[in-house]
């Protein structure tokens, strides 16, 4: 049995990759692994020196310039140095990039609420004037519901597409402001130096850092009080709700672990199946007419429970066989679902190889 030679690609101020990690550990009889920081000015040397047969990714999205970067080399050790990559570089360029999402679900004719990007102010005011009201602001980078606004009229709506014209930002909340509210925090990174207050700051100091000028997002707003949480990783699919508190479903979310209509996983195996992803969520709203909506899709994406899903009280899994839904009983969310996508890349490099053996 052949051992493959992988690279998690990380980058700073995202732990994700340490889930990588275990999982590989786990699987130490099957491959061998090295940690590579894709931000770092040698990440080209290194992974060519590798010699790997497939990377692990984990994609940022804490800002567009670190994301563009992530999205630059991937696509130069990918596509040109032609290693396979988990998830797939299509997924991983959709992720937290809601302007490239909105290009990808039309172009694959995939229900999504209606979505407009503006590059020039002048096409963006007019189209304030004819849209209707709510419509929803969005930045294109920026999770947990920071870079969405519902903008409820057309001064709102004007001034938000002046600011962010005007390259001062668009209606992003996000974590504490460092000059405001940064006394007592700064008087604790002085005295006690822990690590962990200081990435957070770091963090919120890059986040913040973000600042979403020279276009605007506009999105139709699309009542509800929940939104599905539909997961497929290989042939595993779940699902649960994260339900409203306040105006938005994510960031203030609850949880809610119902059976999932069996026609949503439809809807999903067909959109996962045509796409070609391996490791998806897609987060969908149902509208007044009971259609699904694809709101966001994200290849790694938190879990806070041991499970994604839960159908009559049990964890478990559904899998699509022989044209019938069957739900499985059983723990297949370890390692936040990193152990699913590792055996699943496993498989996948199995695949090939025997194909190439077999040519
Ligand atoms: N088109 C929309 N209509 C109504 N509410 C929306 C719409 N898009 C997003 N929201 C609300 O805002 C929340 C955050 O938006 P989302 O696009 O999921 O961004 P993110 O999760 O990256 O912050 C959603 O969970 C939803 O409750
Ligand atoms: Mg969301």
């Amino acid at each position: 049995m052949q051992k493959y030679n992988v690279a998690i690609l990380r980058t700073v101020f995202d732990e994700d990759y340490r889930w990588w990690e275990q999982v590989c550990r786990l699987r130490q009889n099957k491959l061998n692994y090295q940690v590579i920081d894709l931000g770092s000015s040698d990440w080209f040397e290194r992974i060519v020196a590798g010699r790997f047969d497939g990377l692990l990714a984990t994609p940022p999205g804490l800002t567009s310039a670190l994301k563009t970067m992530y999205d630059e080399r991937l696509a130069i050790a990918h596509l040109l140095l032609d290693i396979p990559i988990y998830p797939t570089f299509e997924e991983v360029q959709i992720y937290e990039n809601k302007k490239y999402l909105a290009y990808w679900l039309k172009a694959r004719k995939i229900p999504h609420p209606a979505t407009h990007v503006f590059y020039q102010e002048n096409e963006a005011l007019h189209f304030l004037e004819r849209t209707k009201y709510p419509v929803v602001g969005k930045m294109s980078v920026g999770a947990s519901g920071k870079g969405v606004v519902i903008l409820r009229n057309k001064p709102d709506a004007r001034r938000y597409v002046s600011n962010l014209f005007a390259g001062k930002g668009g209606g992003r909340v996000t974590g504490p402001n460092l000059r405001k509210k940064g006394l007592v925090l700064r008087a604790m990174k002085k005295l006690m130096k822990p690590k962990s207050i200081i990435d957070r700051l770091k963090h919120y100091q890059v986040e913040r850092s973000e600042n979403q000028k020279e276009f605007a997002i506009f999105q139709e707003f699309i009542p509800h009080d929940y939104e599905w949480r539909c997961v497929r990783i290989g042939d595993s699919y779940f699902a649960h709700k994260k339900v409203v508190k306040g105006e938005k479903a994510s960031g203030a979310l609850i949880k809610s672990y119902e059976n999932p209509p069996l026609e949503m996983l439809d809807f999903v195996r067909e959109l996962t199946d045509e796409a070609g992803t391996v490791s998806q969520s897609v987060d969908l709203f149902i509208d007044a007419e009971g259609n699904f909506l694809v709101n966001e899709m994200q290849c790694i994406f938190g879990q806070s429970d041991p499970y994604q899903m839960l159908v009559d009280g049990q964890p478990g899994r559904y899998r699509y066989i022989h044209g019938q839904w069957v739900f499985e009983p059983g723990d297949f969310n370890q390692y936040h679902s990193f152990l699913l996508r590792i055996d699943h890349f496993i498989q996948i490099l199995n695949h090939q190889n025997q194909e190439s053996l077999a040519i």
